[in-house]
């Protein structure tokens, strides 16, 4: 398959995504996200991915949706293609970890494709944002609902509210992202914790996945039973005899669902 906006390369067993629209730093316009969209169901269908890494460039991760793309639509145009919901979403429907890689900015829609992700890595000089306020407008592919999730209520109403960025160290601290590398080792850096996700067993991964997002949508008492359930699910597969047989006896697993 080709594509103009974005770059796809596999690196067995990781699968890369590059936002590739340097002269507007990678602003996500209809046609972007539809190759992303794409690009992330060919890796779920593909036996020889079991991980993806999305990226952009050392400048932007992505500086939002496509301003110049949105300034002309109206109330019924946003509505009747309910703006953005067809297109966007794609990253929380894979069932295969995605890695979100981000150096320079992540502001509106590009914070909020970031946030679909799995976990954030973040390069330092990676800037964080919902800048839409600024525009007259407000994040609406779930930045008020996930930035708030990820570093609580006054953090978020304050970079909503004023628009205002956040640098890596902030972002780090106060949760939204999982650690910060040097610039120029963020793809390589993301491709190998990628690669470490890829040797463990898949459904573990698929399902550790699962119990995580399901803290999101549930209750205490309801999740963690949701997770004793599918741990004890999990002693019926093949990886687990292989992963304690392995730690007992003293050597590296070879797990058979990868
Ligand atoms: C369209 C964009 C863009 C965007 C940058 N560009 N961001 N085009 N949509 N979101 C274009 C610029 O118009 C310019 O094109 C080129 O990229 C380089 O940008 P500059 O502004 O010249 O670069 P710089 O001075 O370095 O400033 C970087 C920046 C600034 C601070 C990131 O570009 C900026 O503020 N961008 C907009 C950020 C934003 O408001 N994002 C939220 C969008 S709304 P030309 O042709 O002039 O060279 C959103 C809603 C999501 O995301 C809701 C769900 C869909």
């Amino acid at each position: 398959m080709s594509y103009e906006m974005i770059l796809v390369d596999r690196k067995e067993p990781v699968g890369l995504i590059t936002l590739n629209r340097p002269e507007a730093l990678n602003a996500l316009n209809g046609k972007l996200m539809d190759e992303m969209t794409k690009a992330l169901r060919a890796f779920e269908a593909d036996d020889e991915i079991r991980a993806i890494v999305i990226t952009g460039s050392e400048k932007a991760f992505a500086a939002g949706a496509d301003i110049k793309e949105m300034q002309s639509k109206g109330y019924m145009d946003v509505f009747k293609e309910d703006f953005i919901t067809a297109n966007w979403e794609e990253a929380t429907r894979c069932r295969k970890p995605i890695i979100a890689a981000v150096a320079g900015y992540a502001l509106g829609g590009g914070c909020e494709l970031a946030m679909m992700c799995d976990f954030i890595l973040a390069a330092e000089n990676a800037k964080f944002g919902q800048p839409e306020i600024k525009l007259g407008v407000i994040p609406g592919a779930g930045g008020t609902q996930r930035l708030t999730r990820f570093v609580g209520k006054s953090k978020a109403m304050e970079m909503v509210l004023t628009g205002r960025m956040m640098d890596a160290e902030e972002a780090e601290r106060s949760g939204l992202v999982s650690r910060i590398v040097p610039t120029d080792q963020l793809v390589e850096e993301a491709l190998a914790t990628a690669g470490k996700i890829a040797e463990l067993s898949m459904p573990s991964v698929m399902i550790a996945k699962e119990c995580v997002n399901k803290a999101y949508e549930t209750t205490l008492a309801e999740g963690v039973m949701f997770e004793r359930r599918i741990f004890h699910s999990l002693f019926a597969t093949e990886d687990q005899k292989e992963g304690m047989s392995a730690f007992a006896e003293k050597r590296t697993p070879e797990f058979k669902h990868k």
